[in-house]
């Protein structure tokens, strides 16, 4: 139930705004309110005259209406609401939210909100996954703005793909999850590990890999979002810091490490960095030079330490619900099988990182999660929806154990 639950929709230009008024009156049924804003693409596709029908309110869609501005100003707007719900949220308005533009109401009233914000983005496919699209998405997730869909099908414009808005019973129910999920994790303390580890050769040089953070991250701004109180350690990458966790950043496994045992005690850990298995054994102080006619000095490599099998066998500092991923070119199941027992975590969540899957650096991820019971496998998800899914099972399971 969404009992006295105010929900701000911003309606904007896509041809799935047609589906909002459907999405007004569940809401409505559910037992809470919605007030509308309208862009003018948005009312191209559906009449204010509808959405003010059905919501039983002014539909909003001038910044500049004086009327409009005296009686309920765009910054009452944005703070009135108990949750703000962009749908369809076009490639055109989440690049406008990621760079901070405020040119029409519906912009100026997402730049001055200070409420949790949901989009329901949808779009032709070539929009979704162009890159531009896929790093505004990464910038709201990271700044933890919640996401429902988009759903894979055919298109308005003729094309199959990603890219089709939920429909509206499914937004319905990510934001009744919403009201549910937002404190579930309250009183929880989580530690997630995140991107590469950087290991020195010299001043300059140094041994990493392709791991871009973005599964670590999306991971500890998932759980942030429901309330954990959240540390996540983190290799060098280009993300921003996702909001409401507390950051630290590390270059070394080693560092990694001091820095998530310094974050003990967890009740939650998850192990999503690709940690640098070995180091240079010893760091030349420095730039080593390239002699001419001298043949390149051998590197010899130590072992580095395993932060997620310390975690497992840090005594009574273990977390109790200890996650690692698994990432194996073949037989990646039972690969993750072994590594789950070998490491001493709960779960590991497997996924294939042979050339061609994308899965360091990409956007999406499949994904089996292997624990005691068995093993479950997860569909193509993006990094996002993988995190918000983990997040909800991580939930679930400490519910379940109380
Ligand atoms: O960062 P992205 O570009 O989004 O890509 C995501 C990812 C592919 C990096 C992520 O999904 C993933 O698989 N992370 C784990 C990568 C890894 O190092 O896997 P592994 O199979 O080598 O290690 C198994 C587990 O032990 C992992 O939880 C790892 O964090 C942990 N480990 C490994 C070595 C080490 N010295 N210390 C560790 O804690």
């Amino acid at each position: 139930m969404l009992t006295d639950k105010r929900i701000l929709l911003i309606v904007a230009g896509g041809i799935a705004a047609y589906k909002t008024p459907e999405l007004v009156r569940l809401i409505a049924k559910a037992g809470g309110s919605t007030r509308v804003i309208l862009t003018d693409a948005g009312a191209q596709f559906v009449t204010p005259m509808t959405l003010g029908s059905v919501s039983g309110d002014t539909v909003y869609d001038d910044l500049f209406s004086l009327t409009e501005e005296s009686d309920m100003g765009h910054i009452q707007l944005s703070r009135e609401a108990d949750l703000v719900v962009v749908a369809p949220a076009t490639a055109d308005l989440m690049a406008k939210m990621a760079t901070g533009l405020a040119t029409d109401l519906a912009s100026t009233t997402l730049l001055a909100t200070d409420k949790p914000v949901m989009i329901a983005p949808a779009m032709n496919v070539r929009m979704w996954e162009h890159a531009a699209t896929q790093q505004n998405l990464q910038t709201l997730s990271a700044r933890g703005v919640h996401m429902v869909g988009p759903e894979e099908g055919d298109m308005a414009c003729g094309e199959y793909g990603m890219g089709r808005m939920a429909e509206p019973a499914y937004i319905l129910a990510a934001i009744q999850s919403f009201f549910q999920a937002s404190n579930r994790l309250m009183g929880q303390r989580a530690l997630v590990t995140s991107g590469p580890t950087h290991e020195a050769i010299d001043p300059v040089r140094y041994i990493a890999n392709r791991s871009s953070g973005k599964q670590g991250h999306a991971i500890a701004a998932a759980l942030a979002a429901m309330g954990a109180e959240t540390t996540l350690v983190s290799g060098p990458t280009n993300l921003p810091d996702p909001a409401g966790v507390h950051m630290v950043h590390v270059q070394s496994a080693r560092n990694m490490l001091d820095a998530c045992e310094s974050a003990l005690p967890a009740h939650i850990a998850v192990c999503a960095a690709a940690v640098a298995d070995w180091r240079p054994a010893d760091e030349a102080a420095s730039k080593m030079k390239k002699l001419p006619g001298e043949a390149p000095a051998p590197l010899s490599l130590s072992e580095n330490p395993d932060i997620l099998r310390t975690l497992g066998a840090a005594g009574n500092k273990r977390p109790g619900l200890l996650i690692g991923f698994a990432a194996e070119t073949d037989s990646v199941v039972e690969n993750a099988q072994k590594k789950r027992l070998s490491k001493g975590c709960d779960w590991i969540l497997a996924n294939d990182v042979s050339a061609g899957t994308g899965t360091f650096g990409g956007d999406e991820n499949v994904i089996h999660l292997v624990d005691e019971h068995g093993v479950e496998d997860w569909p193509r998800l993006s990094k996002i929806a993988v995190a918000q899914k983990l997040a909800n099972r991580i939930v679930d399971t400490l519910e379940a154990s109380r």
